[in-house]
């Protein structure tokens, strides 16, 4: 009866992650290049079909070219420091001059009580009052102006079955097999996902946790939350354990996030599809909504235990997961709100500005591939003297999604039930079916299909606004925005809102660099001529804007067989001659992905998160490919949140 293969038995659940964004769900047919001739690019990029480094032999050299430009540049550059240099080994580097200490790692204590962190017996009671697995987000919400006290916020996206438990999985020719899940197995995955927050302080001059703050908490998928906005008390999110349609549990693969200006913490849902598993009955209302977004994923075991996972038996909990969920950090108590008014698909995160009128603007990348760039106003506007003025303001509002037009201009388009295509003839009886149904709606907006969105950060004060876009081997038509077919190395898009009006409808764009190693001219890269062999990167994932206003990129995706180094953190200048110039501050241990970034306030801390460390060929916890960070053969890998500041202090990467 089931044919489905069970992925999780033939690969590792990176594999299976990355490969799922690979296929991409969006059939609309909203043009690519096929339909958009883009003139703007064609004489630089055009590369005619799909790309693959291997077949690469050109390997002219426009940084040879460029020397005098390349000095230039390097003057230019608003970063002061000394580049790492890129490749790949068992731990971090980090630039000279600076500490990377490590600050909180899987099974570190969150609580006074919590107990040590046993590898070999663990248990999802310890797990819950334990940092969890899988570090993404980092925010720094500060206690105060000392630059030394704040409480932090880490998402924990997802588990790595074959790296945290002993005995579990095994090599079988090529493959990881992972052996057979109990309860307690599954309840420790659990457990180990959703988010922490931890009050932390520099004591002695080094950053650490403060085991008995009243704000430490540990969010998972058994936290009760609200379910808030235009969706709530809907029939489509209505389940047996919650009758009301108000009521949700816990929150799933929240991978980036974001921090609002009144200080609550936002974690994006992204892969929440890969938890569910179970078929609908045939002809269901909901199989469209379900097929698009990628329902059931089967990527866990948890229906298996827990029937809300199951389509079968709860048709509509996954209806209650593709948020922004809200949390109140300074209240660890509080109720979480999953906001439905920023609509539901796969959140990379959700970054805020606050507009010159005083609404507040969240931009959200859909991460999969040929999916969506949004953005949300709120009606009402930040009140800075009165906090909880602001706690509901995320419930009201208009949801855009981008269209990218090939003369550089763009329109966001808006997802208002009633208008244009969104109406019941459509399926959309109100503006609930148009956030629950997100991605159907910005089809027939005709939405541009993009290369993976993943973090969207704006720059505060310039109006501009960076959109990573990781990469998307499948698109073989490409167009303004995306220009590039086969795209293995991902691009940045730079947008300027009109008038520095985050909220205006008719913006500008331009790609402020095409990723990959600008050495091989078939890559198409555009790094400026001043990037080093170090500073190059693909894939870009996470971003940060400093106080100083200066970009940071974090990549997800690097490796010795794609680009030769890890992943890590890059610095790219945005400004003058040095605009498109990359430098290497820090890269991660082998087989991790870079996350984070976050600054604080005074840009003297710098908070990263290694997530995934080790996961790389065919790795077991009794054989990973690092034992980073302990580098203790009874320690497992582990995940970690590494603080970053400068010796004998001061601002990072200036002066
Ligand atoms: Fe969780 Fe889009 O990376
Ligand atoms: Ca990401
Ligand atoms: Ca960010
Ligand atoms: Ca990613």
């Amino acid at each position: 009866m089931n044919e489905q293969v069970d992925p999780r038995a033939i690969k590792t659940l990176t594999d299976v992650r990355e490969e799922t964004e690979d296929v991409g769900r969006n059939s609309s047919d909203n043009p690519t290049m096929g339909d958009v001739i883009h003139r703007r690019y064609s004489r630089r990029s055009f590369l005619g079909g799909s790309l693959a480094v291997a077949a690469i032999g050109s390997t002219v050299s426009p940084l040879a070219l460029l020397a005098a430009n390349r000095a230039e540049a390097a003057d230019a550059s608003q970063f002061n420091f000394v580049e790492v240099e890129a490749g790949v080994d068992e731990t971090h580097h980090i630039a000279e001059g600076y500490d990377a200490d490590i600050l909180l790692r899987w099974g570190d204590k969150i609580f006074t009580d919590s107990p040590d962190f046993d590898p070999q017996n663990q248990s999802a009671e310890a797990q819950a009052r334990q940092f969890g697995y899988n570090n993404d987000y980092v925010g720094f919400i500060p206690l105060d102006d000392s630059g030394e006290h704040g409480i932090l916020v880490v998402n924990h996206e997802y588990t790595s079955a074959e790296l945290m438990f002993p005995n579990f999985a095994r090599v079988s020719g090529a493959k990881v097999q992972l052996g057979e899940y109990t309860q307690e197995l599954v309840d420790i995955e659990m457990a180990a996902h959703g988010g922490t927050v931890t009050e932390i302080q520099k004591v002695d001059g080094k950053w650490q946790p403060v085991l008995d703050s009243e704000y430490n908490r540990r969010i998972t998928p058994d936290t009760e939350m609200e379910i808030a906005g235009p969706v709530a008390g809907h029939d489509r999110v209505k389940t047996n354990a919650d009758p009301s349609g108000t009521r949700a549990f816990g929150t799933l693969n929240n991978c980036a996030g974001g921090l609002t200006p009144w200080g609550t913490y936002l974690m994006a849902e992204e892969n929440f599809h890969g938890y569910f598993d179970g078929s609908l009955p045939w002809g269901h209302k909901e199989s469209e909504n379900y097929q698009r977004i990628g329902v059931p994923g089967g990527w866990y075991k948890w229906a298996s235990f827990h029937d809300r996972f199951d389509v079968s038996k709860e048709p509509n909990e996954p209806n209650r997961f593709g948020w922004i969920v809200e949390v109140d950090p300074f209240d660890a108590n509080s109720v979480p709100k999953k906001r439905t008014a920023l609509g539901r698909f796969k959140h990379e995160g959700c970054e805020t500005v606050v507009n010159g009128d005083g609404r507040v603007v969240c931009y959200s990348g859909d991460d999969e591939r040929f999916d969506y760039v949004y953005k949300f106003v709120t009606d009402g506007t930040f009140d800075e003297g009165d906090r909880g003025a602001n706690m509901d303001l995320l419930d009201e509002g208009r949801l855009y999604v981008a269209r990218f037009d090939e003369d550089g201009t763009m329109e966001w388009l808006p997802l208002v039930h009633g208008e244009g295509p969104l109406t019941a003839e459509n399926g959309f009886e109100s503006q609930a079916d148009v956030l629950i149904e997100t991605r159907r709606a910005a089809d027939l907006l005709g939405a541009t299909k993009m290369d993976r969105p993943e973090d969207i950060q704006p720059n505060p004060e310039t109006g501009k606004v960076y959109v990573m876009l990781t990469n998307n081997t499948r698109r073989t038509e490409p167009d303004a925005a995306n220009p590039r077919a086969g795209n293995e190395f991902g691009h940045i898009i730079e947008i300027t809102e009109a008038d520095g009006d985050y909220a205006s409808t008719r913006s500008t764009w331009e790609v402020l660099v095409k990723c990959g190693d600008p050495s091989i001219a078939a890559v198409g890269a555009t790094f400026s001529p001043a990037t080093s062999e170090n500073g190059w990167f693909g894939m870009p994932d996470n971003c940060a804007i400093d106080a100083a206003g200066r970009l940071w990129v974090s990549t997800d995706g690097n490796s010795k067989e794609k680009t030769g180094r890890t992943d890590g953190l890059w610095a790219v200048d945005t400004e003058g001659e040095a605009r498109g110039t990359s430098k290497l501050f820090f890269r991660v241990p082998v087989g991790a992905e870079m996350c984070g970034p976050y600054f604080t306030p005074d840009d003297e801390t710098l908070f990263l998160a290694v997530q995934h460390p080790g996961d790389e060929g065919l790795a077991t916890y009794e054989q990973p490919a690092t034992r980073w960070p302990d580098f203790d053969d009874n320690m497992p890998v582990r995940p970690a949140v590494v603080v970053v500041t400068k010796q004998g202090g001061g601002k990072i990467a200036q002066g």
